[in-house]
Order: structure tokens, then sequence, then C-alpha cells
């Protein structure tokens, strides 16, 4: 019962965020509604190369936590950009090419502002306004981690409704299993994927959420399924282990 009311609560939480973000992006260009669950990884996209010598600073309410100087001289994530605030400790990791910031296994705490500043000829700002949603202990074991019997079948649910210009891909380690663009979708179609996977995969085209059926031995580990659009791209871990 309880879970009944977590599970629910949870889709309203969903469902209202994705309202707010229509509702938000409507709202001038350069702002970006990101809204991701507790443990997804988020990479924000500069949308440049650092080879055309730019300067990048990212800023979270405020405090400096990463950039790139043109002179390539001094990179410097979090800590180092700001002594003693450890809020991300190893969470953080900048593209030194694009100067894209990633925050892995992202906290209820993270939400807030980002600012990218390119310093180049024009000056550019960008905010990214990210809300990371809590999600109760035993909804989130209930969704990504899966105990399945050989044999069965499991589904692997983002918990979401895609976005049309959402590029949906999932992975088993390297390998790429499926992937959903605009209202086309590829399931299983390199050899690796075949030979391991061959008819046992389903997926939903409206959630992007994948069904492995006939579970073997081999399909336990960590199922990735990445999210991109063309301003972020987010990352939920999904593991599989067999039981019995
Ligand atoms: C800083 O980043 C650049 C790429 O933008 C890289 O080539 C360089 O090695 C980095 N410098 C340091 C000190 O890490
Ligand atoms: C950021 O997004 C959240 C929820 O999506 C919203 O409540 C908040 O007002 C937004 N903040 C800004 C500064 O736009
Ligand atoms: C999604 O974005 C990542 C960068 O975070 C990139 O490496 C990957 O190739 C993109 N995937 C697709 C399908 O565009």
């Amino acid at each position: 019962m309880r879970k009944r009311v977590g599970m629910t609560l949870f889709f309203i939480l969903i469902s209202a965020s994705i309202l707010l973000d229509h509702g938000a992006s409507g709202v001038g260009s350069d702002k970006v509604s990101v809204s991701v669950m507790e443990g997804d990884s988020v990479t924000l996209f500069t949308g440049v190369d650092t080879n055309q010598q730019e300067k990048i600073k990212w800023y979270f309410n405020d405090i400096r936590i990463a950039q790139i100087n043109g002179d390539l001289s001094c990179n410097c994530t979090d800590v180092q950009c700001n002594e003693g605030t450890e809020r991300f400790r190893d969470r953080l990791k900048l593209d030194h090419q694009t100067g894209s910031l990633t925050i892995t296994n992202i906290r209820n705490t993270d939400s807030g502002e980002y600012v990218l500043k390119i310093i180049n000829n024009n000056n550019n700002d960008m905010t990214f306004n990210v809300s990371v949603h809590a999600v109760p202990d035993a909804v989130m074991d209930k969704m990504k981690r899966k105990s399945v019997k050989e044999g069965e079948s499991v589904i692997l649910d983002p918990g979401e409704i895609r976005k049309p210009n959402d590029v949906m891909t999932w992975y088993f380690y390297e390998i790429l299993i499926t992937e959903i663009t605009g209202d086309q979708s590829k399931i299983c179609t390199d050899v690796q994927c075949k030979e391991r996977f061959r008819d046992r995969l389903k997926l939903d085209h409206q959630t992007g959420s994948l069904t492995i059926m006939n579970i073997r031995n081999t399909d336990s580990g960590v199922y990735k399924l990445q999210i991109n659009n063309s301003r972020f791209s987010i990352i939920k871990s999904f593991d599989v282990a067999l039981i019995g």
C-alpha cells in the first residue's frame, strides 16, 4: 500500500515537472529548464568547441565551479576553483574540448541555476535551471534495481514521457541496444547486440521503456539510458541482477 502511494506521488511529481518544463521553455531563449531525478547524471552542453580559444566559466548559484582559460593554462573544477567549497566532490567533470559540464550522481541539493559564461567576441551567457527531484529510496530501488529469475522478463522504465525532440539510447555496457529518434526507433541493429539479445527486446516508443524477455545469466549488469536534446544530456542507470 505504501509503495502504491509512493509510486503515485512520484508520477504526479514527474508530470508536474514536465508541465513546468514546457511552461518555462517558452520564456526567453537563454534559459534552459532541466528536470532530472536524484541519481541521474547530467551533461550541460556549451555548444562551442574550445579550439576556438574561448574562455569558459561555469557558476552554480553565483559560485564559480569550473573554467577553461583560452590560454589553456588553468582549468579547474569545483575544489580548485573555490577552495573549501566541496559541494560536488568528485561529481563534476569538464569536457576539455567543448567545455560541457557533467554532474554525476546528482542530488536534490544540486538544484539551482547553472550559468555558463563564454568569453569571446559576443560574450554569451546561458542559464540552465536544474531541478532535481528527490525520489524515496523504496521507489528508486523498485525502479532501478531489478532482481529477476532466469527465464523471466524485466521492464526498465525511465518513468517519464518522452519529449518529441529527445533522442533516447539504451546501452548495456558498451553495447548499443536501442535508439529512439523522432518517430523512428532502432532495436538491436549491430552484431554484438544481436548475438546477445536477439529477439528478446521490446521497446515502448512513447516512454522509452525497455523490456528484456527470457532473461539469461549473461544479461545481468548495468543498463544505461541516455536522453539527449540539443542543450543537455541525461543518463539513468539501471541494475539487473539474477537471483536463484
Ligand atoms: C586545460 O584544458 C585544455 C583543453 O581546453 C587542455 O589541452 C590542457 O591540457 C588543460 N590544462 C591543464 C593544466 O589541465
Ligand atoms: C526553475 O525551475 C523550477 C521548477 O522547474 C521553478 O519552480 C523555478 O521558478 C525556476 N527558477 C527560475 C529562476 O526560473
Ligand atoms: C548524447 O550526448 C553525449 C554527450 O553527453 C554524446 O556523447 C552522445 O553521442 C549523444 N548521443 C546521441 C545519440 O546523440
